[in-house]
C-alpha cells in the first residue's frame, strides 16, 4: 500500500485513571478512520507517561523539557489528571494547565450534544431538538493562578488568602469574537454572553461591556447577556434558546458540565482547548476527570474521548470524517450499546467495537 497523503503527529498523554481506558479507545477508533481513509490521511502516534504516577516516580508531572517537545506535534490527545495520591492543584498545574496556558489554547470549546438512544434527566429533550456550545475563555479570569496565601505567622486561624481573577480587555475580546465567528458557522446565530456583573463589578464589567462593542461588529447575529446563576436556570429551563454559550474560565467550566450531565452524563461531553493562531498545537480531552471511582473496571464511557477526537479531525481540515465519526457514535447509542452511567451493560471495549463497525454505515 502507499504512503497515505497526510499523516499527523499526535502526542497521546492517558495521563491518570480512566484518562488511560480512554485514550486507549480513542486511538483506537481514529486509527480504524484513518486506516478506512483509503490512504488520504493517517496519525503517527507518540504516548507520554506523564501525570500522577510519574509524579511519584520523580517529583513532575511532566518532563522539563516537555513544552519543548509538545511544540513539535500536530496535536495532543489528552485522558485526564488527577489522582488521590496526588493534591488536585499540585496535577493539573503541573501537566493540564501547564500545557494549555503556555500554548496559550485561550478558546476552549466544549459541545453539548444530545446522543440518540441516551435517555436525559431534561423531560424536554425527548421532543425537543436541543444541540449548543459551550466557549470557555481558557488563558485567564478566574484560573489565572494570581494570589497567595498570606498571614499563617499570626498563628492558628488566622491564614488569609488571595485568588484573583484577572480580566484583560484583550483576552475578553478574542474569546467574545471567536464565540460570534462559532455564532456564525451554525444553524441559529446566537451569542450568550454570561457573567455575575452585578456582583463583580470590575473584571465582569469589563467583560459585559466589551460584549457589546464586539457585537456591533456582527449585527447579524443574535445577543444576550445572563447572570451565570440565571443561566444555570436557562441550561435546565429553556435549553432550547441556547447556541452559543460564551463565558469566564469558571464559570464555562461549571456550566458545560451541566450541560453534559443534562445530555447524559459527564462522560459523554468532548472539547478542544485550541491556540486559533495555530502557533502551538491545540489539545483534544474529553470534559469529565480521572473518575478514580471506576478506574481500571473497563466500564468508562469513551464518547467524550472519542468525539474530542472529531473535533481534532475538524481542525485538521477532515470535516467529512469528523462527520462520519459523529454518525457512528449516534448509531452506537441508537442501537442500545451504552455504558452504565448511561444507563447500559456495554463495557468500553464493546462501545469501541460498535463505533468502529458502525463507520462503514
Ligand atoms: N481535565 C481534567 O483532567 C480533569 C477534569 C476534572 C477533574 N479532574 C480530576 O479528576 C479527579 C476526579 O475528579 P471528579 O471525581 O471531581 O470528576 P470526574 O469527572 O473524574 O468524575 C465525576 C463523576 O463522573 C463519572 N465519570 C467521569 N468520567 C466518566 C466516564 N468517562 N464514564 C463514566 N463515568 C464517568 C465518575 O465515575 C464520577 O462519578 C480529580 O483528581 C480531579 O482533579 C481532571
Amino acid at each position: 500500500m502507499s504512503a497515505p497523503k497526510r499523516t499527523y503527529k499526535i502526542a497521546a498523554i492517558p495521563a491518570d485513571g480512566v484518562g488511560i481506558e480512554v485514550v486507549t479507545a480513542g486511538r483506537t477508533v481514529l486509527d480504524a478512520l484513518a486506516a478506512a481513509s483509503d490512504g488520504a490521511f493517517a496519525f503517527d502516534w507518540t504516548e507520554f507517561p506523564w501525570g500522577c504516577t510519574y509524579f511519584e516516580r520523580t517529583g513532575r508531572m511532566m518532563d522539563r523539557d516537555g513544552l519543548e517537545v509538545l511544540q513539535h506535534f500536530d496535536a495532543i490527545y489528552f485522558g485526564a489528571v488527577g489522582w488521590p495520591s496526588v493534591p488536585d492543584h499540585v496535577s493539573l498545574w503541573g501537566l493540564r494547565l501547564n500545557i494549555a496556558q503556555n500554548f496559550d489554547q485561550w478558546a476552549n470549546v466544549r459541545p453539548v450534544h444530545f446522543h440518540p438512544g441516551v435517555v436525559s434527566p431534561l423531560r424536554k429533550a425527548d421532543d425537543t431538538q436541543l444541540d449548543w456550545v459551550v466557549v470557555r475563555e481558557n488563558s485567564e479570569g478566574e484560573y489565572a493562578g494570581l494570589g497567595g496565601r498570606n498571614l499563617s505567622g499570626r498563628g492558628p486561624g488566622n491564614e488569609v488568602a488571595l485568588q484573583t481573577a484577572l480580566f484583560t480587555e484583550k483576552g475578553c475580546e478574542r474569546i467574545i469574537r471567536f464565540a460570534f465567528d462559532l455564532a456564525r458557522t451554525r444553524p441559529v446565530k446566537k451569542v450568550s454572553s454570561v457573567t455575575k456583573s452585578n456582583a463583580q463589578q470590575y473584571g465582569m464589567v469589563l467583560w459585559d461591556e466589551t460584549f457589546t462593542r464586539v457585537a456591533r461588529d456582527y449585527p447579524d447575529v443574535t445577543t444576550e447577556s445572563v447572570l451565570v446563576d440565571a443561566m444555570s436556570a436557562k441550561f435546565v429551563l429553556k435549553p432550547e434558546d441556547l447556541s452559543v454559550v460564551v463565558a469566564s474560565n469558571l464559570n464555562a467550566d461549571i456550566l458545560s458540565d451541566l450541560g453534559s450531565a443534562l445530555a447524559g452524563s459527564l462522560g459523554l461531553a468532548a472539547s478542544a482547548n485550541y491556540n486559533p493562531e495555530r502557533r502551538f498545537p491545540s489539545m483534544f480531552e474529553p470534559v469529565h476527570g480521572s473518575a478514580p471511582d471506576i478506574a481500571g473496571l473497563g466500564v468508562a464511557n469513551p464518547i467524550g474521548t472519542i468525539l474530542s477526537g472529531a473535533l481534532m479531525l475538524e481542525h485538521f481540515g477532515l470535516a467529512d470524517e469528523a462527520a462520519r465519526l459523529q454518525k457512528a457514535v449516534d448509531a452506537t447509542t441508537g442501537s442500545g450499546v451504552l455504558t452504565r452511567d448511561v444507563g447500559g451493560t456495554a463495557t468500553t471495549d464493546d462501545v469501541v467495537a460498535a463505533i468502529v463497525d458502525n463507520l462503514h454505515l
